[in-house]
């Protein structure tokens, strides 16, 4: 898989490098935070270049070139939030050479919203782009009350899901 996946980018140490792109939502903070570590989980793997940005600053220009895209939203009534939906809509309009993606999700309520809106973001993305291959089951973390602070136990979680999918990339 890791030849498959594998960027052409020449990077500054002159190695083929991977590029990244995370781009999240987040209203209060703690999925912003999450995707902070999920990239720091990534620099764990050589060969990686990441780049963070929040959907509603992000230029395109930084994300068109991505190998893979990382996308995270906090679960709203059960849905990736408006601001993470609506990026993925215009998706069809750039000419993206990302072929892979996993996305992640932060949620305070119950059980039964474990993953939801998760799940409503892959499967849109899919929509979109059915040529877009998920690299790994996505990630959801809870948090304490709407907003935050992310429950204990879960951030650990966040940096591990970012190394596993640098592993998968470089194989
Ligand atoms: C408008 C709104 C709707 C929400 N709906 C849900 C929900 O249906 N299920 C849930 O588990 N959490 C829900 N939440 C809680 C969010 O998941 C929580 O605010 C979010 O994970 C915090 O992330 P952030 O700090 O990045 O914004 C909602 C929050 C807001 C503001």
């Amino acid at each position: 898989m890791a030849k498959q996946i594998r960027g052409s980018k020449n990077s500054t140490y002159g190695v083929i490098a991977t590029k990244i792109c995370i781009i999240y939502d987040s209203k209060y903070g703690n999925t912003k935070l999450v995707a902070q570590q999920i990239a720091d989980g990534l620099k764990e793997v050589p060969r990686i270049e990441t780049m963070i940005g929040y959907v509603k600053e992000v230029e395109e220009k930084k994300f068109v070139d991505c190998d893979v895209m990382i996308i995270g939203a906090p679960n709203h009534m059960g849905k990736p939030s408006r601001a993470i939906t609506k990026f993925v809509d215009n998706f069809p309009e750039f000419d993206l050479k990302a072929k892979w993606v996993a996305v992640f999700d932060t949620y305070f309520q119950r059980q039964r919203y474990f993953e939801k809106a998760m799940e409503k973001l892959e499967y849109h993305i899919k929509k979109k782009l059915p040529d877009v291959k998920v690299i790994t089951h996505g990630l959801s973390i809870k948090v304490n009350g709407v907003n935050g602070p992310i429950a204990d136990g879960e951030l650990p979680k966040a940096k591990a899901f970012g190394k596993k999918i640098g592993c998968l990339l470089i194989g």
